[in-house]
Parts: C-alpha cells; structure tokens; sequence
C-alpha cells in the first residue's frame, strides 16, 4: 500500500504548519467528491476505476483480436492521449507479451521515417487515440501510418486493423470513423486528456500490450476508496498540502526522482499531469523529473548543492522483481568482493537511501512515495493517488485543475505560419 513520508522535508515544514493546513485540502477533497468547484463539469475521471466489467470485457476482447491478427500495435497519440498508457506498459514490461510502439508525439521526419522502416515487413494495427481529432501531430502521424496501411494490406484489410478512441460524438476523428467504419471506443466528454489513462484511451492500449485490466482498476478503485477518505492522514491530501505550502515558501520546481527506470515514464505521465493542471496565471511548482542513478551523474550535482528552491519527490518500490546479486570474483582486482552474493536490489535500495539523506541533508526539503511492489495494481494506485493530489493542490493554488489554456498559444501561431484556412 502506498505511503508518503514527509520526515525529510521538516527542516523545511513543521509537523505542526503541515497539520495546520491540512484541513483546507480537505475543504478541496470534499468538494470533489462532492462533484464541486472550479473545473466539475469534467471530474468523470474519478468514476473510471468503477468501470463496469461489461465495458472492460469489450476492450479485451477488442485487443485479443488485434493481438491474434498483428504482430504489433501502434498506438498514436500525444499528451493525455498516450503517456498514460506507455507509463503501465513499461513499468510493467515483465507482464507484457505483445509489442506496442508510440507514434504521434513529434514532427520529426527521421522518427517517422525509422518507425514506416521498421513496419515494413511486420502486420501491423493502428490505434489512433484523440480527444479533439484535431492534434496535428498524431493527424500527421495517422496519415503517414495509414497510408502505409492501405499500400500493404488493401481497404478492407486495413480497416480491420484501426481502432479509433474519440470523443463519443464530435471531431474529425470520429466522422472519419464513422465513414470508415473503424473500430471505435469513446472517451468520456467529462474526462480530459491527463486524467484519462483509466478510459479506453490508457485500458485498451495495455490490454493489447497483454496488461491485466482488471488489477490495474481494483489497485485504482481501492486507491479510490482510499484517497478520498476524509481524514487527516489521507496521504493524497497531505501530499497536496506539503506542496502547497513548500510553494508558498518560495520552493519553484519540484523534481521527481526514482532509482527505478521502469518507471521512467511514470515521471513523464506525472510532469503531464502536474504541469498542465498547475502551471497556469503565474503559479504552480515546475515538474521536472530524475532518472537514478544516470541522472545523480547529471543532475546529482545540482540537487546536492544547486539553487535551494527545489523540493525532491523520491518515488520508490519495495520488493525487487528481479534476483540478481553482485556475482563473486577470485581476483577481486576491482575490489567489489565486499558486495558478493549481495541482491542488486539491496544495492540499489542503499544507493537510494544514501541519496535522499544526502540531499536533505545538503538542504532541500525530500518526500518520499513508496508502493509495495510495482505490479498492475499498484501502477492504478499511483495513477489515482497522483490525480486526487493534482487536482487538490491545483485548486489550493486557485486555478482549474482541468483546462489548458496555455497549450493553444502554440497550435494557434504554428497553424498560422504553416497557413492552416481559417475554421468555418
Ligand atoms: O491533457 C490534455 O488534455 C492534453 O494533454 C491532451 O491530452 C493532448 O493535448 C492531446 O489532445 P487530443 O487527445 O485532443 O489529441
């Protein structure tokens, strides 16, 4: 079960401003459950981990299909619409048993390029996922793919081989759909993109990945249950709270660190969610993220001794999945016979502890967020966990947690200089 703990950051935030301020978070937790404040018209994300069974069925049987018929999937997206997805199947790559790449998250011809070379000879399906169906990037994507489709496998073979998720009703993606007769599932209207991954837009691309669904939506249900419970050690709210006031003191970026690298895109879906949740009107803690150990040879010096205006976020697991020790040397001419027979797992763990004390001890407040061990389950947990928190301290800050305003500035003057007509 998963557990923050905050004794690290106390130098920076007394156990007593911590419990303080609690209550306001709750004030905001309430207000959600109760389906309130700024932003409810799209809080259909804390529904998902209730799906009924009937619809995760259809997505399981939607993708043994694809499975069955194809020797890989390519899921197209950007955003919201697949870092969600690609952070269960990596941090869950041992449960995995069919292949899914990503496209859509860039222009870049090379990517592309290496992606319609590396199809050439396999039998491949599409899963287009937009919520607006406008997204340049994975619209040029899914013509590049698609086209590539119909040269190898004719109409009617590769209209087996889309699946298209959307809106239910509106938006190019689902009126070609429509045309096309695709596959289609649709994504929630109340639900927007980072907080979707519990939708068919996150459920169908790790159920042809060969993920359990059904686990990943009890650990989210029970997260569910969990983290809006009332209660002043509910850890989504304390978690929320810590960051706020840590911003109020003046900390500007908070950097999530792991010393797991599976769940490297984790951290991406998270510098998604907080980012476009909180970063708007001027406030909101700039999320960047760490990589351990590669990244304490990069960052490791900053951290320790950079500017004092970070808060570090430790996300960790217990329970190693893999058994490998340190193997024994006759010669022991690199002098790591102190560490034979010793678990990976146990050096990786110590490295970890040595570097959080390190630095707290060079002065920045750290937290840490432990998970038993990384399975479907628990992966649902974070996703909840991290959602509740989010939207809480968005609203703390006094923004909407579920717009971005922001992300338009760009589309807008991109689609100028290429001279996209103007919208009737
Ligand atoms: O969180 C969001 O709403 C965004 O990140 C979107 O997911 C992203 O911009 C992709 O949008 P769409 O699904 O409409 O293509």
């Amino acid at each position: 079960m998963l557990d923050l703990d905050t004794t690290l950051s106390r130098a920076s935030l007394s156990d007593e401003a911590l419990a303080g301020s609690v209550p306001r978070a709750l004030e905001e937790l309430r207000c959600l459950v109760r389906r309130e404040g700024t932003g409810a018209g799209m809080l259909g994300w804390l529904d998902l981990p209730r799906t009924p069974r009937s619809e995760t069925g259809k997505i399981a049987d939607e993708a043994k299909r694809i499975q069955d018929e194809n020797d890989c999937l390519v899921v197209i997206g950007i955003g919201g619409s697949y870092i969600g997805a690609r952070a269960a199947i990596e941090a869950l790559a041992e449960n995995t048993s069919f292949p899914v790449l990503f496209a859509g998250i860039n222009l870049s011809p090379e990517y592309h390029e290496r992606l319609l070379g590396r199809l050439e000879k396999s039998r491949f399906a599409l899963c287009v996922i937009s919520k607006s169906g406008t997204t340049l990037e994975p619209a040029i994507a899914f013509r590049l793919l698609r086209e590539k489709l119909l040269d190898r496998f004719g109409a009617s073979g590769a209209r087996k081989r889309i699946v298209a998720i959307t809106d239910r009703d509106a938006g190019a993606l689902r009126k070609m759909a429509s045309k096309e007769s695709w596959m289609t599932f649709s994504i929630p209207p109340d639900v927007g993109g980072r907080f979707s991954v519990l939708s068919p837009v996150g459920l169908f691309p790790c159920a042809v990945a060969g993920l359990s669904v059904g686990e990943l939506l009890d650990g989210a249900a029970d997260a569910l249950a969990r983290f809006t419970r009332d209660d002043s050690s509910n850890d989504a709210v304390r978690y929320a709270t810590v960051r706020h006031l840590l911003h109020r003191k003046g900390i500007a970026i908070e950097v999530l660190s792991t010393f797991h690298p599976e769940l490297s895109a984790l951290c991406e879906w998270w510098k998604q969610l907080a980012g476009e949740s909180e970063g708007k009107r001027g406030t909101g803690l700039f999320p960047a993220s760490a990589v351990m150990s590669t990244d304490l040879h990069s960052l490791g010096q900053y951290l320790q001794e950079g500017s004092r205006n970070i808060l570090e976020t430790f996300l960790a697991a217990a329970g190693p999945r893999a058994g490998l020790t340190v193997p024994a040397d006759e010669a022991d001419l690199d002098g790591l016979n102190y560490l034979a027979f010793k678990r990976l797992s146990e050096v990786n763990r110590t490295a970890f502890e040595g570097t959080r004390e390190a630095h707290a001890a060079g002065g920045i407040p750290v937290l840490t967020i432990e998970t038993d061990a990384v399975t479907p389950g628990s992966v649902g947990e974070l996703f909840v966990f991290f959602e509740i928190a989010v939207a809480i301290s968005a609203r703390l800050l006094g923004v909407n947690p579920f717009d971005q305003p922001g992300v338009e500035e760009y589309k807008k003057r991109m689609f100028r200089l290429l001279g996209r007509p103007e919208e009737k």
